[in-house]
């Protein structure tokens, strides 16, 4: 069944900002960025506590074919889930910076195999070459969200 919000970004850029009137329209964003992504790429998620990066995530790995729940990582840096592809969702809210952590911190989830989405990416993720979408969502009020992909 295609819901509403599937139909209302069909046809639209991929690129650039969208208004999000709900979750159900940011979860539409990151569909519609999933569609576009190969193994090995890396998706920066930023965006302001609660804004919706997860929600972003849970729509792109929705529509990559995972099934079971798909939350903010808590314990953990980060999370697999395997769709049609492998998925590694890391959430860094607690690493603003990598200098100091184990070197290979990060090497479970940013792989060759893998499509992973970083929320509260820190400098040292963004720097890299695998870094193919960057994504910004921002708080408009009430439900509102802008969600700005760059790629
Ligand atoms: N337009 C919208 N887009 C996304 N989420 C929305 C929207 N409107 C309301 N929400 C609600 O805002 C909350 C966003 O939570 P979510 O966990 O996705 O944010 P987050 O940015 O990952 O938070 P955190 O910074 O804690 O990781 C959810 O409760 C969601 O239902
Ligand atoms: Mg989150």
């Amino acid at each position: 069944m295609r819901s509403r919000n599937t139909v209302r970004f069909a046809g639209m850029a991929l690129t650039g900002e969208k208004l999000s009137e709900g979750p159900a329209d940011t979860e539409a964003a990151g569909a519609a960025l999933a569609g576009e992504l190969e193994p090995g790429d890396v998706v920066l998620v930023a965006g302001d506590l609660g804004a919706g990066k997860t929600t972003f995530v849970r729509g792109a790995a929705r529509a990559l074919g995972v099934e079971g729940p798909v939350t903010s990582p808590t314990f953990a840096i980060g999370h697999l889930y395997r769709g049609r592809v492998e998925i590694a969702h890391v959430d860094l809210y607690r690493l603003p910076s990598l200098a100091g952590e184990e070197p290979g911190l990060l090497d479970d989830y940013l792989t060759p195999e893998r499509i992973a989405f970083v929320e509260w990416p820190a400098e040292e993720v963004q720097a890299l070459a695998s870094v193919s979408a960057r994504v910004r969502i921002e708080h408009l009020g009430e439900d509102r969200r802008s969600v700005t992909i760059e790629r």
